[in-house]
């Protein structure tokens, strides 16, 4: 059973006619994207998408869905989404495919966020998957010096031919090797205010409904 697919599916039931959507990115969200575009395809569901990434934007164009920038909108109903992590009390990391900041800005002008992820993905504490911080390239080995002196083990993430990765947005990520984040939103104000951070992937009261694919089917959590 592919549990990614599970929850991916589930969440695209709530999306409902006249919506402004926000499609997430990653490989749960995908399953979503597709299942959005079939109902489109076979339901005539009528919405108006808001990606958050140029890999989603060309899936959601091969599947027809209609598009507009989020600068189009006046505001996005839902946005549905993968996580990387997903704390006991809801918090998130983000960006392990290093779409966090159109993601972030995506959720943060959408009335009502969704988080889908295989069970994997809950965990007591956050940490242990390493936080993406998108940073501005130039000066970005300042900003390793500084992580590596707090002892936050931070790597530069390189893309699949072994180069330097850069976002959609044309910045760097710095992934820091924490382990273990003892309180998350003082961590993320800390980060919030260190010049050259464009933005990081700490995604703090954001969601309020998250769906767990697990061998049972999807679990449905409000928040
Ligand atoms: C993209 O940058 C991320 O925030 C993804 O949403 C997150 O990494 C989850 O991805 P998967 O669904 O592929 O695990």
């Amino acid at each position: 059973m592919n549990f990614k697919k599970i929850a991916g599916i589930e969440a695209a039931k709530y999306v409902k006619d006249g919506m402004i959507v926000g499609l997430g990115t990653g490989s749960t969200a995908k399953y979503m994207v597709d299942e959005i575009g079939r109902r489109v395809k076979e339901e005539g569901l009528t919405i108006t998408g808001v990606t958050t990434s140029n890999e989603t934007e060309r899936q959601a164009k091969s599947l027809n869905i209609p598009l507009k920038s989020i600068d189009e909108v006046p505001y996005v109903d839902l946005t549905i989404d993968g996580a990387d992590e997903i704390s006991a009390d809801f918090q998130g990391i983000k960006g392990g495919g290093a779409a966090l900041l159109f993601e972030k800005i995506v959720a943060t002008y959408s009335k009502k966020c969704i988080w889908i992820v295989d069970d994997s993905k809950m965990v007591e504490k956050l940490g242990k998957f390493p936080l993406p911080i998108e940073v501005i390239p130039y000066g970005s080995q300042q900003l390793m010096h500084l992580f590596e002196e707090k002892g936050y083990q931070p790597t530069l993430r390189l893309d699949d031919e072994g180069k330097t990765l850069i976002t959609d947005g044309g910045h760097n990520i710095i992934d820091l090797h924490l382990n273990e984040i003892d309180n998350p939103v003082e961590f993320g104000h800390y980060l919030d205010q260190l010049v050259g951070v464009v933005e990081h992937g700490l995604f703090l009261n954001t969601v309020s409904l998250v769906i767990v694919g697990n061998q049972d089917g999807p679990q449905t959590i409000k928040v």
